[in-house]
């Protein structure tokens, strides 16, 4: 079990079978005609470390104008959420903007959730050092499966739930819909989820943000090929593929995709799979909406919008929904 160097609290780990399922997934994705990795997969220790790096590139837009949004209407956004609130993060990662909510907001309590233990155990170890009357109870673990929340003795008034960035863009559309959903039967009626979404854009702005000029986002997305060497003894040649991102207009989607540069045969967990020269991985989708359609896909999930924040050049948006 992980504890933190303070021993303030335990951050409860990720199944053991873990393993196991990164070896399932690479198994199962290896052998789709168009192969592809589920992007959870991308965050280890180094990935996160590697994904920390990127929100700070010049080209990596949504990060920047996202804390720009929350440093402008945090107090508003806090006021929304309510005090006593119950405050669960999913995807927590550094825990960067929540301090911004947390200078407004005294939550009955705060959980955030990741799959990388290393990135929760010391970011809750930053955040419970800087606000000590939180409690703060992490959840190391992958929110797109049931998860049971160490929420029931705590006496917290609604429950709330934080998602930002734009790893709601990471679903596909029937999945969000579908996550959304979910989200609001863990809240309930009356229940409030503030929400980061991505907005749709010039074609080589988003380019840029997802292959930047210094490589670290190709070093991110190949690190899933270093995870699987490592961890299931995979013999993926890193030398042998490259970064690529996709803009899809008619999707709206950016896409990542790790491309062979040769024609070459992979091992992994007894299996062989052959790649073409130029045949791709598919490793992320990342969708930028338009706020009409996300509301409209919101709806079919339960949730209403109430508040919308963008930047000036309405290139990301932060929405606060309540549950019907
Ligand atoms: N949630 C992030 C996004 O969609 C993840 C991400 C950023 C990412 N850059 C990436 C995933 C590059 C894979 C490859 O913006």
């Amino acid at each position: 079990m992980l504890t933190t160097t303070e021993g303030l609290f335990e951050v409860r780990p990720l199944a053991r079978e873990s393993r196991a399922e990164f070896l399932e997934d690479v198994l199962c994705g290896l052998a789709r005609a168009q192969k592809e990795l589920p992007c959870k997969w991308l965050y280890d220790a180094r990935g996160s470390a590697l994904f920390e790096r990127i929100c700070q590139l010049e080209e990596y837009y949504p990060t920047r104008v996202e804390l720009a949004i929350m440093e402008h209407h945090a107090r508003e956004m806090a006021a929304l959420l309510g005090p006593d609130c119950a405050l669960v993060e999913y995807g927590s990662g550094s825990s960067l903007k929540t301090r911004l909510l947390l200078q407004h907001l005294r939550p009955a309590a705060y959980v955030p959730v990741d799959i990388s233990g290393p990135a929760l155990t010391e970011a809750s170890d930053r955040l419970a050092r800087a606000f000590p009357q939180l409690p703060v109870l992490p959840v190391c673990g992958d929110f797109t499966k049931p998860l049971l929340l160490p929420l029931d003795g705590v006496a917290a008034g609604r429950r709330c739930v934080y998602f930002p960035g734009s790893t709601i863009g990471n679903f596909h559309k029937p999945e969000m819909v579908g996550f959304l959903a979910s989200v609001a039967r863990q809240c309930g009626p009356g229940g409030g989820l503030l929400l980061g979404v991505d907005l749709r854009k010039e074609r080589d702005v988003l380019e840029r943000a997802y292959d930047d000029a210094q490589g670290v986002t190709a070093s991110f997305d190949l690190n899933v090929l270093v995870r699987a060497n490592r961890e299931l003894g995979a013999d993926f040649r890193l030398d042998s593929f490259r970064h690529e991102a996709r803009w899809d207009e008619r999707q709206g989607r950016m896409e990542m995709h790790l491309v062979s540069t040769r024609e070459q045969t992979v091992h992994v967990g007894g299996e062989a799979f052959r790649f073409d020269e130029g045949e791709s991985i598919w490793t992320e989708s990342s969708y930028k909406y338009d706020l009409r359609e996300f509301a409209v896909l919101a709806a079919l999930a339960g949730w209403r919008s109430e508040s919308v924040w963008t930047d000036h050049r309405a290139w990301f948006s932060v929405q606060y929904l309540t549950c019907a």
